[in-house]
């Protein structure tokens, strides 16, 4: 089930993006690695929660926490939501828990909030979190965009994929 993070599960998240590649796949430059306390503290605590603007949840199985997911950028004029920081923990990896916790974070915004468009982007280095988007879930590539981000001098773009809720289909 999706549960709201609290100022308490900053280690828990830190430990997740402990690995600097899994923070890049995950927050790209937008948060220095490693993450900082009062960085956590504010976009994924204090500034969420709202649904007019973000929602940041960790997913447990069990009362574990295996994973976490953030609806941010909540448009409610035009029914729209972005998905944001995404991750199953990496001890966590290939055992079905991203289909679960993604199809929950699904049905929260095309069911609950009704949503009429999930969004999301997704680097372009990161084959398996594009091929799981796209054949797991079903979303649809619109697009790349070129050379959006640098990393270790180098620059690289990312694929905006989205759903709208007519394709959704539940699992
Ligand atoms: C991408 C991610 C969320 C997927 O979660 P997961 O729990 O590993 O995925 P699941 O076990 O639910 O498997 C989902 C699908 O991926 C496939 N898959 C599993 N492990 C795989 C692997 N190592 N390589 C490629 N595909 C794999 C499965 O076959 C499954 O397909 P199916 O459901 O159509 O049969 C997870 O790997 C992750 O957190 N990656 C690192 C962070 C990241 O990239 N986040 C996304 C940023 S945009």
């Amino acid at each position: 089930m999706l549960v709201p993070l609290q100022k308490e599960d900053f280690e828990l998240v830190a430990g997740w993006l402990a690995d600097p590649e899994d923070h890049f796949k995950v927050c790209g430059n937008a948060f220095a690695y490693p993450l900082q306390r009062e960085i956590y503290d504010a976009f994924f605590v204090d500034m969420a929660g709202d649904p007019n603007l973000r929602l940041c949840y960790k997913y447990c199985v069990d009362d574990r926490p295996v994973g976490m997911a953030h609806f941010t950028r909540i448009d409610r004029k035009n029914d729209f939501g972005h998905i944001g920081v995404a991750m199953v923990a990496p001890d966590a990896r290939s055992t079905g828990h991203g289909r679960a916790m993604f199809s929950a974070l699904l049905e929260l915004g095309f069911n609950e909030l009704k949503f009429h468009r999930i969004d999301l982007n997704v680097f372009e280095s990161n084959a398996r979190a594009l091929a799981f988007y796209r054949r797991t879930l079903g979303f649809k590539v619109e697009g790349l965009a070129r050379d959006t981000i640098k990393k270790d001098g180098a620059y690289l773009g990312w694929y905006t994929l989205s759903l709208l809720a007519d394709e959704w289909q539940p699992s």
